[in-house]
């Protein structure tokens, strides 16, 4: 989604703010821009296209010699992704200039105002709308006229101003979509993302819903949302700037691809303590844990698949009845909670619009809320009840991949974790469902050998226009992810059924040559997925067989087969993910497709 950035300090601010905006590239956008402050005026440049576009206009005038800035990378959603649209806006007379994330709602309404007041618009963007309003609403105070302008908004916002006439000074405010600042001897800094500060300081200051900041003169200056003046303190982020970079991998998502079995181990290793589950951010009693009388998880596109993964564990260890709900539905739904119902919400960037938007109805309904999150500083860890991390480190590929896979250690942990509290499930069952967890890191190096496999298999992959995914229970979970996985980076279309709903409507599809993927992995599903996977062979179609090897020989005349490590079948969702995400990968690449930046798509989707 968008990015921002700025700068204000004693050095040139371009270097800093093209810096900063390529650390957010990985969040996904389609146009780009800066602007830049100096001698009583605003100098603004933009592009539609990539950052690079942006550079390359830029490269006459490096360094430069202004020393404030701010810059943006856009994620279309009023207009065209084109540099009439980038941000920043400036107002009419160039006074202001603005650069905005998420979405403002009654933008048609402030748009119709201003114009009959005489302001004149060059984009379709509901941004600039702001800047018109930032400069009729001037009143000589830059801070107050920001917080001014901010309350006759409605939506979400993270903004970032300039003011000619005030050229040390940025002054940026806050609702719904996040914004970071820091400082180190050179300046200060911000931006949506804390990922764009780490090379500057790894103490950042996150401001809040309604708070605003104006920084002026190299000092924040913090205002809490009814304007007065406050303290704030700063978090310190345990990650460097190293840990985004590619490490001599040729894509982010392969590097992340062979970063899981770590991921998952420093999610799950901290909460295994001699054979029981201690979680720091969640620690209800015994007696808490027996009156929650149902689990809801609720999330978006891979964090959804992870909570299909965790419903078939929460239900069969903790004998709890559970449902994964996507969010964006949920959030919209009048389901009856209540304070005995536990809301669990999975989400790696801990912004997604629709998560976050289910989390606050569920807490408002009076459930307890859970979350899963992979960003310690982000608002959906910040708003929920309690909160288990995922270690998986910075997830800078757009498609999920490690971060998925350590979502997923965490939901299993959770399953017997409330099935332990409970005394519902024999010990042994859960002592050996706890040591099949423990060997997912070691089996999960073992599933990354098909890494040259699946440069050969791609080949054949890599001109369809249609693949099919089937699977039953865990193996449903599973194709659901890989189906999502291969068609976001490969741009191949694909749909995941439930092996069992293939016969209901969509097996009038398949045709001779048309690609089936079958998971069939759980041994309890096996036979059934079979039948299943004849019915398609029957039909024409090819298959590729995502098995373990005790079952090779019943798949012998399949098209192509590829096999994972045996587990416990709650588990095969993490092992079969490898192969299938590298699949993914090497048909994409050879489709010419950006496998780290997906057309179209973000990393963090703060907008509904
Ligand atoms: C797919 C993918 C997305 C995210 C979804 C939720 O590869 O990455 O489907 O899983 O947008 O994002 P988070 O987990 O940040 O809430």
């Amino acid at each position: 989604m968008c990015g921002i950035v700025g700068y204000t300090g004693k050095n040139a601010a371009l270097p800093y703010l093209l810096e900063g905006l390529s650390r957010l590239e990985y969040r996904g956008y389609d146009s780009a821009g800066i602007a830049v402050i100096e001698n009583s005026r605003i100098d603004v440049t933009r592009t539609g296209g990539s950052l690079s576009l942006l550079e390359e206009k830029l490269a006459p005038f490096l360094p430069g010699t202004a020393k404030t800035g701010i810059g943006h990378t856009r994620w279309a959603t009023h207009g065209a992704p084109t540099e009439q649209n980038a941000h920043p806006h400036l107002s009419r007379s160039g006074l202001f200039a603005v650069v905005h994330n998420g979405i403002i709602e009654n933008y048609t309404e402030l748009k119709e105002q201003l114009v009959s007041d005489g302001f004149s618009f060059s984009s379709q963007t509901d941004t600039e709308v702001i800047a018109q309003l930032l400069e009729k609403n001037y009143d000589g105070s830059f801070h107050g006229t920001v917080r001014k302008t901010a309350a006759m908004l409605s939506g979400s916002f993270a903004l970032a101003v300039l003011c000619r006439n005030e050229p040390d000074s940025i002054v940026c405010i806050r609702k719904e979509s996040p914004l970071v600042l820091g400082k180190n001897e050179n300046g200060v800094f911000l931006a949506s993302d804390s990922s764009a500060l780490l090379r500057h300081t790894k103490d950042v200051f996150r401001l809040e819903n309604n708070e605003s900041v104006l920084i002026e003169n190299g000092e924040l200056h913090f205002f809490a949302p009814d304007g007065s003046e406050e303290e704030k303190k700063s978090i310190h982020l345990n990650r460097s700037a190293h840990d985004a970079e590619k490490n001599g991998y040729s894509h982010f998502m392969l590097k992340e691809i062979f970063e899981e079995p770590a991921a998952f181990r420093n999610t799950v290793a901290p909460f295994l303590k001699n054979g029981r589950i201690e979680f720091s951010g969640f620690s209800p009693t015994k007696e808490e844990v027996k009156k929650i009388s149902r689990v809801i998880i609720t999330a978006c596109g891979s964090a959804y698949h992870v909570g299909i993964a965790g419903k078939y564990a929460i239900e069969r260890l903790a004998k709890l009845p559970c449902e994964a709900e996507i969010a964006s539905e949920f959030r919209y739904r009048s389901p009856v909670l209540d304070e005995r119902t536990l809301v669990v919400v999975i989400s790696q960037s801990g912004e997604t619009a629709d998560s976050l938007a289910a989390l606050r109805m569920a807490k408002e309904k009076g459930a307890k809320v859970l979350s899963v999150v992979n960003v310690p500083e982000s608002t959906i860890a910040n708003e929920s009840d309690s909160v288990i991390y995922t270690a998986a480190g910075p997830e800078i590929a757009v498609a999920t991949t490690k971060a998925y896979c350590a979502q997923l250690g965490v939901v299993y942990l959770l399953a017997a974790f409330l099935a332990f509290e409970r005394e519902e499930n024999g010990k042994g069952e859960l002592q050996s469902f706890i040591r099949e967890i423990r060997q997912i890191p070691e089996k999960l190096s073992r599933a990354l050998d098909y890494a040259q496999e699946a440069q050969q298999t791609a080949k054949q992959l890599a001109s369809l226009e249609h693949i099919y995914y089937i699977g039953r229970q865990s193996d449903f979970a599973a194709a659901a992810e890989a189906s999502l996985k291969m068609k976001e980076i490969s741009y191949i279309h694909c749909e995941a059924y439930a092996a069992g709903e293939l016969k209901h409507g969509t097996i009038s599809l398949i045709e001779k040559g048309t690609l089936v993927v079958a998971h069939a992995c759980c041994d309890r599903m096996f036979e059934k997925t079979v039948s299943n996977i004849r019915e398609v062979k029957a039909r024409g179609a090819r298959v590729l067989a995502v098995t373990t090897k005790k079952h090779l020989k019943e798949l012998s005349d399949m098209e192509y087969v590829l096999t994972v490590p045996e587990t416990d079948e709650l588990l095969f969702p993490v092992l079969e993910a490898v192969p299938l995400q590298l699949l993914a990968f090497h048909t994409a690449l050879l489709r010419g497709c950006s496998v780290d930046k997906p057309r179209n798509l973000a990393k963090s989707v703060t907008v509904e």
